[in-house]
């Protein structure tokens, strides 16, 4: 019977790249597929499915065990050398977890507005100032989070052809096993060393805390320490990259939508536009990844103890019954409810920061260069259909 299964993940339609798959957004609310190593854990694409899901702890993140859908074998291999919270249950992930959260509060992002911002102004300056055609990725959508994310977490910056490489090669789908676990060791080694750095000199930012407040009291361990940092820089900057560039395209293609967040004075509908964008790219589109640790009905399916269960959010996100004509752009639309950062006890830590970052990207960059269009027509983008968050690899922009 299992023959005749659908493979996951399933192939965009090579003229809708903002679009989920078809074969996805057409596939049952529950109902299995066959993925890289032949195993055939269950699909689920309804909105209010996911959220029950991924809200019951009976379905556990925890990647060691078995019949646990990994995305591929290089995550699998990844995760047998090290498994960050993102990968564990409670009580251990709510424990490392709340070691962090004060620093993704509202007020202490909000305190971190006026920064960004001239991150963001500076960078925009600096693209002004050279030469035309500019690529915006790694002229702009890349370097705001990662100079962001350097100053929060504690990491000098002048090393990030480094660890963007590493985390270049741990996103992507395609890369070989061996590749995969050496960047994400060498990784975990350069912030080792930085931890060590930490301990002989203290300093005032996230990694510097969690060395003074809790290396120091034994409540981690020099591994867990530099394994969370490793969790945050990944996280941090691939993710509000990706959005940074693809919302760009997606914004260039809908102009009367640009328009109305260019020419807003209203800090509502440029938060809006977020969630919107949010929504409807749902960049993080692998799908999230659970196992059930017991007997469990689910949409009316009986889901066995030790099956695989992927949540497709890209599918939830384009749910009719949440969101009416999902298909459309509409940046007024009421979208906050969307599943893009997850659901449940994994919900995306950072969501406040990249939130803010979206915020002041969105409202600045089109304002600032109100004439900016593609360099080469959209067919011509190569889209990261091969990595775990989607985007654009590369966006030749001009104006
Ligand atoms: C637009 C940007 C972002 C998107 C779309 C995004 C998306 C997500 C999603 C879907 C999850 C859920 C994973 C799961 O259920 O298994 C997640 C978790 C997480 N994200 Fe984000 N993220 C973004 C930005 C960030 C930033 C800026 C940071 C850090 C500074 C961050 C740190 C994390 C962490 C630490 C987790 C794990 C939380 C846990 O397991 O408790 N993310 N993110």
């Amino acid at each position: 019977m299992t023959e005749t299964l659908p493979d996951f993940p399933m192939a965009r339609a090579a003229r809708c790249p903002f679009d989920p798959p078809p074969q996805l957004l057409a596939a049952a609310p529950i109902s299995r597929v066959r993925i890289w190593d032949g195993s055939t854990p269950w699909l689920i694409t309804d909105y209010d499915t996911q959220r029950a899901v991924l809200g019951d702890q009976r379905f556990s993140a925890d990647s060691r065990k078995a019949g646990f859908p990994a995305q591929t074998a290089s995550v699998r291999a990844r995760r047998e050398n090290f498994r960050p919270f993102i990968s564990m249950d409670d009580p251990e992930h709510d424990r490392q977890r709340k070691m962090l959260t004060r620093n993704f509060m509202i007020k202490r992002v909000e305190a971190m507005r006026p920064r960004v911002q001239e991150i963001v102004d500076t960078l925009i300056d600096d693209m002004l100032a050279g030469d035309k055609p500019a690529d915006l990725v790694t002229g702009f959508a890349l370097p705001v989070p990662s100079l962001v994310i350097c100053e929060l977490l504690g990491v000098p910056y002048a090393d990030h052809d480094f660890f963007q490489a590493c985390s270049k090669k741990i996103v992507s789908r395609s890369t070989p096993v061996d590749d995969a676990v050496k960047a994400g060791d060498d990784l975990r080694a350069y912030l080792l060393d930085l931890v060590a750095a930490k301990e002989k000199e203290p300093t005032d930012d996230m990694i510097g805390r969690l060395v003074t407040d809790q290396l120091a009291t034994g409540e981690l361990t020099r591994d867990e320490v530099a394994g969370m940092a490793s969790l945050m820089l990944v996280a941090g900057h691939e993710t509000t990259a990706n959005m940074i560039a693809l919302g760009t395209v997606a914004l260039l293609e809908h102009p009367e939508q640009l328009a109305r967040l260019r020419d807003t004075d209203d800090p509502k509908l440029v938060a809006n536009a977020v969630e919107e964008l949010l929504r409807y790219l749902t960049i993080v589109h692998s799908g999230r990844r659970r196992v059930a640790t017991e007997d469990i009905e689910v949409a009316g399916q009986l889901v066995r103890a030790g099956e695989g269960v992927i949540l497709a959010n890209d599918a939830g996100n384009r749910d009719e019954e949440q969101f009416p004509e999902p298909a459309r752009l509409d940046i007024s639309r009421q979208a906050r409810h969307h599943i893009a950062f997850g659901f449940g006890v994994h919900q995306c830590l950072g969501q406040p920061l990249a939130r803010m970052e979206l915020q002041v990207v969105y409202s600045t960059l089109y304002r600032r260069i109100p004439t900016l269009e593609l360099a080469v027509p959209v067919e011509e983008l190569q889209f990261k259909h091969d990595a775990f968050v989607y985007g654009v690899h590369s966006l030749p922009v001009t104006w």
